[in-house]
């Protein structure tokens, strides 16, 4: 291989600013070079949640130094960048313009490509910056904003096979929090109790466990726990851990469950080859749901894959990689791309969210 091209990726379509360099290394093999983060929790957690022109002022007031930042920690000069990619979508409108326009302009300034990137692709295909995964595999993307299985058969081409008809997964840990009145964000604080508390304390409801597909349902969980929450007396630091625990262990029941579905579609779909799940998006950073999965993967035979934490949330080197592969495919955008904060991965996927499914 001849000039290992170099890419700037950029994301902001929620409350982390980021800014990464990757390099390629082989013809399947790349490096991050540096990968920069600045987190809006400390902002947030004093709102209990993300307030989108707060999150756009945030981004707007570090992205500049945080450029600066990554292209010297990877000791790499501008001129050496071979293209800029950055989240144009899906997400907060007001924090994928900052990011779009500041790639625009560094690619125009350089005139080199720009490159748009979807910010579930970056979730998609961040395990393969750490592990040669080999195309196709089952991807459970679990986030703060979204839940869904879809098949990678290969680059650039996505078939979602179940999602979630209302709260995302990351949402439903960050409400249970919320309602215990525990910080922000939530789930690693209901991770963090959970580990002291009865998780057969509280039996709450598992909605459309029993549905033979792979979409998931929150919204009634979430309630259920408010519920109880609410005719508490007593909501002492037990009676925290107890609900963290049985909220906790309802999901991965959920999960389990529902993986059983998407490996049998998944195998439906590609009968000869060994499943490969990839777990990825902010969730996935929860060492009980990693347990449940790699017992899911000895007791039916599935490769399984998780991201390291740092690549697990929102991150550029997941976009700086994305943009890699679409520059080594030429599939650069025009300058006059807009920000897509509704952009789903597999284009040809119903939107689902309040809808009723009953299969
Ligand atoms: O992927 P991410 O960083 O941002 C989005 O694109 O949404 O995911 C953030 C979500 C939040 O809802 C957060 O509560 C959840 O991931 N999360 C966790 C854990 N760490 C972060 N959920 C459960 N257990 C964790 N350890
Ligand atoms: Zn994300």
């Amino acid at each position: 291989m001849s000039k290992k091209r170099i890419v700037l990726g950029i994301e902001s379509s929620c409350d982390e600013t980021s800014v990464s360099l990757v390099r390629e290394k082989s013809e399947f093999e790349q490096e991050i070079l540096s990968n920069i983060v600045n987190s809006q929790i400390k902002i947030h957690a004093k709102t209990g949640g993300v307030i989108p022109e707060i999150a756009a002022r945030s981004h707007s007031t570090v992205i500049d130094g945080l450029i600066k930042k990554a292209l010297s920690a990877a000791n790499i000069k501008l001129n050496e960048v071979d293209a800029v990619a950055a989240t144009a979508g899906p997400g907060l409108l007001g924090g994928l313009i900052v990011g779009v326009v500041a790639a625009k302009t560094l690619a125009s300034v350089l005139n080199k490509p720009f490159i748009a990137v979807n910010h579930l692709e970056g979730h998609a295909l961040s395990a393969k910056l750490e592990h040669q995964i080999a195309y196709p595999y089952l991807l459970l993307l679990v986030s703060g904003g979204h839940t869904e299985f879809t098949i990678i058969n290969k680059f650039n081409n996505y078939n979602r096979i179940g999602t979630t008809l209302d709260d995302a997964l990351g949402e439903a840990f960050d409400k249970t929090a919320r309602v215990l009145g525990l910080k922000y964000p939530g789930g690693p604080e209901i991770e963090k109790y959970a580990l002291t508390g009865d998780e057969n304390k509280f039996i709450f409801p598992r909605p459309i466990i029993d549905q033979k597909n792979c979409h998931f349902s929150f919204s009634g969980l979430k309630t259920a726990v408010a519920q109880t929450v609410a005719a508490s007396k007593n909501k002492n630091s037990q009676f925290k851990n107890d609900i963290a625990a049985s909220f906790q262990k309802t999901v991965c029941d959920i999960l389990l469950k529902k993986t059983q579905f998407a490996i049998k579609e998944f195998q439906k779909q590609h009968p000869n080859k060994k499943t490969t799940i990839v777990v990825a998006g902010g969730v996935a950073a929860n060492q009980k749901i990693k347990k449940v999965f790699f017992d899911i993967g000895n007791e039916f035979d599935c490769n399984i894959f998780f991201p390291s934490h740092y690549l697990c949330t929102d991150n550029a080197a997941m976009i700086a990689y994305a943009g890699l592969e679409r520059l080594k495919k030429n599939k650069i955008n025009n300058l006059n791309f807009k920000p897509r904060p509704r952009w789903p991965l597999d284009k040809n996927a119903v939107f689902l969210k309040g809808k009723r499914i009953n299969v």
